[in-house]
């Protein structure tokens, strides 16, 4: 099927390079030039693991395109995906400008049938907003519009993999027709039947995804509730970590047999200095402001916030308590992305964290593999480094991101260069005995 993708960003690239991995014509659109030159040169502007040689092959094969033409994007597709952004406004709400954009110039551009696919994360109740949207500024076009609301479940570091084997595929139609062309359209990845490109041995045995048939509303809906839900679960088990440390416990033993019940799982119950990202914080601020618009206390939604804001809070004063005044001392950071494999730094943890560290007068490193430019935008003021030299003579060492190689390092390597060996393990990252062992003083979340 043609299709067209309209937005460049983590959803748009993944869910274009995959759509044509699977044999779809997908032509990617965006607004920024710079991004669709890069795109055109082969640069892939994001680091996701299997995305570049997914693109790469696809546009070897002619399978995929990147254009900053638009209106010609729309008329080619018999599926439009809008993949553009809806960032946090300050009251909390989704900016749903750019989809209400994009609505207008596909209503103005379209001739005959298309399927417009919202796969952007929305409020309940936008594929209503864009249909009219559609169907008022199209009226003169005579397209003929079916909306579907298709979100997405990825995860930034794994997001081939997920779209490639799904748990679900949820799509929200209004009629039998839109159900069957999204079957169509994801046919290939609901029966298995592709060459996949993150297991070029062979994909392991595993289940079919599930093909859910919702309304819209329930579909968008979906969204917000597994995401917020997944907040909940992270900020559940943050309380209970601060439980285990004054009353005495370990979060893991106790989260590990938790996630034994399988009525509750044993995912997202890592407790650590909260959840960050462009899509936890801010779908589930968007899921707030929406049910208090819609006359419904979900106070409990904002709970799970206000603990996650307290995070960081809490790490500080550890490292209060073990530096006395940290005005003039060195700290060393280990990660600065939102989690490991990506390079994501948006709403990361450690923006707060180096925020409140520079106010209070410490002297900062860090390092990480993958986004220490993008965070020397923001704070010049860092010293960027490897991990040796973020730890030589710092008087504290904190670990914000769990990423795998910092249990490679040559601790004792590290202890050596500190001028005191003192490390927080805000990822619960290394083995506290190991450490203490090597000579560390050591402290982690929850964990005796
Ligand atoms: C999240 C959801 O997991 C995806 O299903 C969803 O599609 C995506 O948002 C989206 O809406 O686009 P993502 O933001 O990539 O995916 O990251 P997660 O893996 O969910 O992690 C979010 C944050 O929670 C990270 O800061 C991570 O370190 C933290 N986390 C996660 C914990 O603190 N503890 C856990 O047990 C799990």
């Amino acid at each position: 099927m043609k299709i067209t993708v309209i937005g460049c960003g983590y959803v748009g690239l993944v869910t274009g390079g995959c759509l044509a991995a699977v044999g779809h014509h997908v032509t990617c659109v965006d607004n920024d030039p710079k991004k669709i030159i890069a795109l055109e040169a082969g640069h892939i502007p994001i680091y996701e693991l299997h995305l570049e040689e997914v693109i790469a092959a696809c546009r070897k094969d002619g399978r995929i395109k990147f254009s900053g033409d638009l209106p010609s994007a729309i008329q080619e597709g018999e599926a439009i995906f809008i993949c553009v952004g809806t960032p946090p406004l300050e009251n909390g709400e989704a900016d749903l400008s750019a989809i209400d954009s994009v609505a207008r110039i596909i209503a103005a551009e379209a001739h005959g049938p298309k399927l417009v696919v919202e796969k952007s994360t929305v409020p309940v109740q936008t594929g209503q907003q864009l249909k009219r949207a559609l169907e008022v500024y199209g009226r003169k076009s005579g397209a003929h519009f079916r909306v579907v609301s298709n979100p997405e479940f990825l995860r930034e570091g794994t997001a081939v993999l997920d779209f490639m084997h799904p748990d679900r595929i949820v799509v929200g139609v209004e009629d039998e027709a839109a159900a069957k062309q999204m079957r169509e359209i994801y046919a290939p990845i609901l029966d298995r039947k592709f060459k996949c490109p993150v297991h070029p041995q062979g994909c392991p045995a595993g289940e079919k995804p599930h093909y859910l048939v919702t309304t819209i509303n329930s579909s968008e809906l979906i969204k917000h509730a597994c995401n917020s839900f997944l907040a909940l679960k992270i900020s559940y088990a943050n309380v209970l970590a601060d439980l285990c440390e004054r009353l005495g416990g370990n979060i893991e033993e106790v989260t590990r047999a938790m996630g034994m019940d399988p009525r509750i799982g044993p995912f997202f119950l890592k407790a650590g200095i909260g959840f960050g990202g462009f899509c936890l914080p801010k779908d589930l601020q968007a899921f707030v402001a929406l049910a208090r618009r819609a006359g419904v206390d979900f106070s409990l939604l904002r709970e799970a916030e206000n603990v996650n804001k307290d995070r960081i809070e809490q790490f500080l004063a550890k490292i209060r308590r073990a530096l006395w005044v940290l005005k003039g001392k060195q700290v060393g950071l280990l990660g600065l992305t939102f989690k490991a494999n990506t390079d994501d730094i948006r709403f990361a943890p450690s923006i707060d964290l180096i925020r409140k560290l520079l106010a209070e007068g410490a002297s900062l490193r860090a390092y990480d593999p993958e986004a220490m430019e993008r965070t020397r935008e923001t704070f010049p003021q860092v010293r960027y480094a490897d991990p040796y030299e973020v730890a030589d003579k710092a008087d504290a060492l904190l670990i914000v991101t769990e990423w795998e190689e910092f249990k490679k390092l040559d601790w004792a390597r590290v202890r050596d260069s500190m001028m005191r060996p003192l490390v927080f393990d805000g990822r619960n990252l290394l083995d506290p005995a190991k450490m203490r062992e090597l000579g560390f003083e050591y402290q982690s979340i929850g964990r005796p």
